[in-house]
C-alpha cells in the first residue's frame, strides 16, 4: 500500500505528463476526491485552469470523460435525455400496421445526454459540469440528488444506477451562490492565478519552443498587470496567447516596441489597455 503522499506525487506526476501542472493544493484535492468518491466543486478566476483539470485527470487516470456545459435555461432533457418522438410515433404506426407491441417507452426511444451516459458508462469515468453557476437552482438541486444518490429516475422509464466509480467536477465563475448543499456535498478547490513560477513552467509546457527569456519577461509583465485595478484581469491562457503572438511577430523579448505592438492580445478593455500602457510605458 502506497503512502497518501507517494500517491499524491503520483498524481501530480500523471498530471504534469499530460500537460497540466498542478500545485500541491490541487493534487491533494483530486486525490481526497478519488479517496472519498466525493465531487470536487472548482471556484476561481476566469483562465485558471478549472474545467482543463477535469479534462487533465479524465487523460491521466485514463477514464472515459462526459461534459456538459451549463448555461441558463439549461434542462433535465438536456442533461440526462430526451424522449425521441419521431422515433416512437413512428414505431407506433409501425406496431399498428404489424399488430405488435405499442410500448414507446422503451431504452431505444431515449436519447442519452452526458449525465445518463456517464452514470450507465461500464468503464471508469469522469463527467465535468462546467460553470454551474449559469444554470438555475433547480437544475443543480436535481443534479446533487442525482451525485448523492448515485442514481438517476426517468420517468416511464424506470431508474439508472451508477455503473461506474464516476470522479464529478463542477466548475463555478461565481456568478451566483451556489446552494449550501452542493458547497456541503463537494470537497472545495480554489483555484487562483498561478505563481510566477509556476506559470513559467505551464507556459514553458505548453509552449516548449519559446524561448525562455521571452516567457520569463511575459509572464513577469503579466503578473504585475494582475496586480493593478482592471475591469478584466489577463487569463494563463492570455499568457499563452501573448508569448505565442510574440513568437509568431519573431520578437525574443518584451521590450517598449513588442510590448505596445501586442499588449492588446491580453487586454480586451480599452480603459484596462490604457492603464496598463500607462504603467509600463513610460
Ligand atoms: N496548471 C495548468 N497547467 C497547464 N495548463 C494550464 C494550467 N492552468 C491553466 N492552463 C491553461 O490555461 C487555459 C485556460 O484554462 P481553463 O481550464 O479553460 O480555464 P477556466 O476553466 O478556469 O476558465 C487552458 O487552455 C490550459 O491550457
Ligand atoms: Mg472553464
Amino acid at each position: 500500500m502506497n503512502s497518501p503522499d507517494d500517491e499524491i506525487k503520483s498524481i501530480e506526476n500523471l498530471l504534469s505528463a499530460n500537460g497540466y501542472l498542478p500545485n500541491y493544493n490541487i493534487a491533494i484535492t483530486v486525490f481526497l476526491s478519488l479517496k472519498l468518491k466525493k465531487p470536487i466543486l472548482i471556484e476561481g478566476p476566469p483562465g485558471t485552469g478549472k474545467t482543463e483539470l477535469s479534462k487533465a485527470v479524465g487523460k491521466a487516470l485514463d477514464r472515459d470523460f462526459f461534459r456538459i456545459q451549463c448555461y441558463e435555461g439549461i434542462t433535465f432533457e438536456q442533461i440526462v435525455g430526451e424522449w425521441n418522438y419521431q422515433k416512437q410515433l413512428l414505431h407506433l404506426e409501425m406496431s399498428r400496421l404489424k399488430e405488435s407491441s405499442e410500448d414507446v417507452f422503451q431504452n431505444e426511444f431515449f436519447i442519452k445526454r452526458p449525465l445518463l451516459s456517464a452514470f450507465i458508462n461500464n468503464k471508469p469515468s469522469v463527467i465535468l459540469i462546467d460553470e454551474i453557476d449559469k444554470a438555475d437552482e433547480e437544475v443543480e438541486s436535481f443534479l446533487l440528488q442525482a451525485l448523492g444518490e448515485r442514481q438517476i429516475t426517468v420517468n416511464d422509464l424506470g431508474t439508472f444506477e451508477m455503473n461506474n466509480d464516476l470522479i464529478v467536477f463542477l466548475t463555478s465563475n461565481s456568478q451566483r451562490n451556489l446552494l449550501d448543499e452542493t458547497k456541503d456535498r463537494c470537497l472545495y478547490l480554489f483555484i487562483d492565478y498561478p505563481s510566477l513560477e509556476r506559470e513559467i513552467e505551464i507556459v514553458t509546457t505548453l509552449i516548449p519552443e519559446a524561448p525562455q527569456i521571452l516567457v520569463e519577461n511575459v509572464v513577469k509583465a503579466i503578473q504585475q498587470i494582475r496586480k493593478m485595478n482592471l475591469l478584466k484581469k489577463p487569463s494563463i491562457r492570455a499568457t499563452v496567447d501573448w508569448v505565442k503572438t510574440l513568437i509568431t511577430l519573431k520578437h525574443d523579448k518584451l521590450d517598449d516596441e513588442s510590448f505596445k505592438d501586442t499588449v492588446g492580445v491580453v487586454l480586451k478593455n480599452q480603459d484596462d489597455k490604457k492603464k496598463v500602457e500607462g504603467h509600463f510605458l513610460k
